[in-house]
């Protein structure tokens, strides 16, 4: 494998404010890479400045291997597609879709074959002579992804290109855009808020805050080490729970702030009273029988039936904890009934610090 794009220590200052903070980041040829965060995380800025729109205060961006950090737009053989990136509404979809190739001066045949083959791989051979407005929202996207694609370009970058489509037509489009992304082969970093659409579209997704990276992996590493409680909350639920070890009555625990004692399975891995951030997700706790020597007792505050999965709210001490359990057909447990609950040594995972 080759790297198709480095970002390499940079930063993006607006006046005094820091929108990306010496991020350094590399992205491997046909790799489906996305930049997860919250809005004002710098998902955008990062990807301005990839595209050659924004210049970085410091540091270098690199395009397979070469520093183009001065190099403009056009230049660049970016694709981009932008959740508001409006197609030319006087222009028929094969019209908008050919205007690359036309500002580069291809002849008429060669654009028009191009257009053809561009928008069967898209599924919208049919539609060619419609307008923009003859088309539903994610036909226009489709549209405005064929015409990021045509030029071929090495990199593809897609920011929010799905933010304004309804549920339904969302995930249908996650599932198109992965397909022609894979057909391609093509380098793509896509960006979003939406934790879910990052999950299941990358091969690694970076989660930012603040302007800095987070955690940059594959979503199923992302998931089962995060490297703190910000990431662990950010992807998917978490029950984070502050406190410290304690091996009092010759057995390992991390007692809680909020009180509640959660033996360890495992030889304590750091001395009596370090504190620490333990992370545990309610899908991996589950009920168990009373005699269970790994148990901690805890009484259900809330139950929300959901259809195939049931979410409780439970209590053990002063210490809440999130439970999801799949519906088994048995009927749910109550409010006010007392559970025990236990996990695998492996899912209680300890993170430094303190503070969340
Ligand atoms: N031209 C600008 N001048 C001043 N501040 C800016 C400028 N562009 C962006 N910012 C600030 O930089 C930060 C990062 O902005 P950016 O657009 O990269 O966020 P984002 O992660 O894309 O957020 P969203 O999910 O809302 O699109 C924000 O706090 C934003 O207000
Ligand atoms: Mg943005």
């Amino acid at each position: 494998m080759s790297t198709a794009v480095e970002f390499r220590n940079v930063t993006k200052r607006f006046g005094d404010f820091v929108a990306v903070d010496d991020l350094s980041l590399s992205v491997e040829k046909g790799q489906f890479v996305t930049l997860l965060g919250s809005s004002g995380s710098g998902k955008s800025t990062s990807l301005m400045m990839l595209a050659g729109f924004m210049a970085p205060t410091s540091g270098s961006i690199f395009i397979d291997g070469e520093d183009v950090t001065g190099v403009p737009p056009d230049r660049r053989n970016i694709g981009l597609v932008y959740q508001n990136y409006a197609l030319f509404p006087h222009m028929t979809v094969a019209a908008n879709v050919g205007f690359p190739l036309k500002m580069r001066h291809m002849s008429k045949s060669d654009i028009s074959e191009r257009v053809r083959a561009s928008l069967e791989k898209v599924r919208l051979g049919a539609f060619a002579d419609r307008f923009p407005a003859q088309l539903s929202g994610g036909q226009q996207q489709r549209v405005a992804l064929a015409r990021a694609m045509i030029f071929e370009p090495a990199i593809l970058l897609m920011d929010e290109p799905l933010g304004a489509l309804d549920k339904n037509l969302r995930e249908e489009m996650q599932v198109e855009i992965k397909r022609i992304q894979q057909d391609a082969g093509i380098t793509t970093i896509y960006v979003t808020h939406d934790q879910e659409e990052a999950m299941s579209m990358s091969d690694n997704v970076v989660v930012m805050s603040g302007g800095k990276i987070e955690q940059a992996a594959p979503p199923a590493e992302l998931y089962e080490q995060p490297r703190n409680a910000f990431v662990a909350q950010f992807i998917g639920s978490a029950n984070v729970l502050l406190g410290k070890f304690n091996t009092t009555d010759g057995q390992a625990s991390f007692v809680s702030d909020a009180g509640a004692s959660l033996p360890l399975a495992v030889p304590l891995p750091d001395p009596s009273g370090t504190r620490k951030t333990a992370i545990i997700r309610p899908e991996r706790i589950r009920f168990t029988v009373a005699n269970d020597p790994n148990a901690i007792k805890a009484v259900v505050e809330t139950v929300l039936f959901g259809g195939t999965m049931i979410r409780y709210a439970v209590r053990a001490g002063e210490q809440r904890l999130d439970v999801v359990a799949v519906n088994d057909g048995n009927p749910p447990r109550h409010t006010g009934e007392l559970v025990h609950l236990a996990w695998d040594p492996k899912d209680f995972l300890l993170v430094d610090g303190g503070g969340v």
